[in-house]
């Protein structure tokens, strides 16, 4: 009987002791998985007692991973960590973030801290200014619009430039009389001195197309040329008969030149000169009697039979076998179908209505918080958190939310 009582009592204890022990395992598991939300969305270390790590703890203490995330999202280094490397990487040739704040990161930067509909970015008539610029546009002219000073300047003194930034509901660009004027042809970040700067500098545009896809939709050129559709908008430029030889532009050059070239005619009235984004109708630039911006019709004894250009329209050539479902077209707000357009802001339109504009964004976010990228063969996690961004309205900020807690990330 006593040793009954003995074996009863002592296995009661070791049970007991088990049950504290998977308990203290358990909150520390989630502590752990707390502190790696928030250092994954707010892009640095958080010590264990700081009050924003306690209020994580209690979060996690009823299971509340969302509530983690979003908590993390409202922590400054949010917006001036995460979200500017996101943009900045988007933002120029390089690629990388290794540069100071510009013109198109902060746009990104205010509609994700705004909650704003995020295809915004590719046709808003916006932007997101430096703290006194509006006040003071004679110094925004001279040293935003031209130089970007104004923006590496808030970046350089280290301030929580995210929250000081100012959104103003226009666009502009610079007149020939060098006054900041309404951009006549807004198409958010793409039309902005950044972007510009880095793509329509020089060259003949075709960049522009180039780098909007290969940041926007998340695709190089190789991989989405397609030889197949008629090439009746290959301007004269392009040699048809490189080294004598036809059959190599028909399965080369063409395939890249038809998407590119199709496509070219939105920024046939911009250029950028003088180290300014300039529009033809308001800052001629090297433009023609109708505002065509002379690079585009160069070169024309090349191949005297191709396109000229002779106004902004364009044509989506991207349209044929795998492009279809792999851009998912949804037209330009039901003001016209996929296939064609005038000038950036309707291409803007084109590409933010898009599917895979969504799905790349998700896969941006996605690649920033958690920083790795899945294989090509699991896009369709980053379709499925595309479809999740458009439910959301477009909202960045939930974007990033749900990059940190999807299942694929950690
Ligand atoms: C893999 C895609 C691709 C292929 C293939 C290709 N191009 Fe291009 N081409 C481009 C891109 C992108 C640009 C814009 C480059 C830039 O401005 O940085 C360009 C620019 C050009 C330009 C304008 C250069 C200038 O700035 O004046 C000409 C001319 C041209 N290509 C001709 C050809 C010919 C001829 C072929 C075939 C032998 C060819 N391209 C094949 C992608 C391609």
């Amino acid at each position: 009987m006593r040793i009954v009582m003995f074996t009863v009592v002592a296995w009661a204890s070791l049970l007991s002791g088990l049950i504290t022990s998977t308990a203290q395992a358990q909150t520390q598991a989630q502590k752990d998985d707390a502190k790696w939300i928030v250092e994954r969305i707010t892009g640095v270390k958080w010590a264990a007692n700081d009050p924003v790590m306690q209020q994580a703890y209690a979060l996690a203490a009823s299971g509340n991973r969302a509530g983690i995330a979003a908590l993390a999202t409202k922590q400054s280094q949010f917006l001036n960590i995460t979200v500017k490397n996101f943009g900045l990487k988007m933002s120029t040739r390089d690629e990388t973030d290794q540069i100071p704040l510009n013109d198109f990161t902060a746009d990104i930067i205010g509609v994700t801290r705004d909650e704003t509909d995020a295809r915004e970015l590719l046709y808003g008539n916006f932007s997101y200014l430096p703290p006194n610029a509006l006040s003071d546009m004679g110094a925004y002219v001279k040293n935003a619009l031209q130089s970007q000073q104004l923006f590496s300047a808030v970046d350089d003194r280290k301030t929580d430039f995210g929250s000081q930034l100012e959104r103003s509901n226009v666009q502009r660009v610079l007149s020939s009389s060098n006054d900041a004027v309404i951009n006549p042809d807004p198409a958010g970040v793409l039309t902005s001195q950044t972007f510009m700067g880095a793509h329509a500098i020089a060259g003949t545009n075709r960049r522009v197309i180039e780098y909007t896809f290969r940041e926007f939709m998340c695709i190089p050129i190789d991989q989405w040329a397609d030889a197949s559709a008629a090439d009746v908008r290959i301007a004269r430029d392009v040699d048809r008969f490189p080294g004598g030889d036809n059959n190599r532009y028909e399965t080369t050059c063409k395939a890249c030149h038809n998407m590119m070239d199709g496509f070219r005619g939105a920024f046939a009235k911009w250029t950028y000169e003088n180290n300014t984004a300039k529009y033809s109708s308001v800052n001629r630039g090297s433009s023609d009697s109708k505002g065509i911006m002379n690079k585009y019709n160069q070169n024309s004894s090349v191949y005297p039979g191709g396109f000229i250009t002779t106004d902004d329209s364009w044509i989506n050539n991207a349209t044929r076998g795998v492009n279809l479902s792999r851009f998912g077209w949804r037209g330009l707000d039901g003001r016209n179908p996929a296939s064609a357009g005038n000038g950036a802001n309707d291409f803007g339109h084109l590409i933010a209505n898009s599917q895979r504009f969504s799905s790349c964004m998700a896969k941006r976010a996605f690649q920033e918080v958690c920083r790795k990228s899945l294989a090509d063969s699991d896009f369709s996690v980053y379709q499925s958190m595309g479809t999740q961004f458009e439910a959301s309205g477009y909202n960045l900020k939930k974007l990033f939310q749900a990059a940190a807690l999807n299942s694929r990330c950690k």
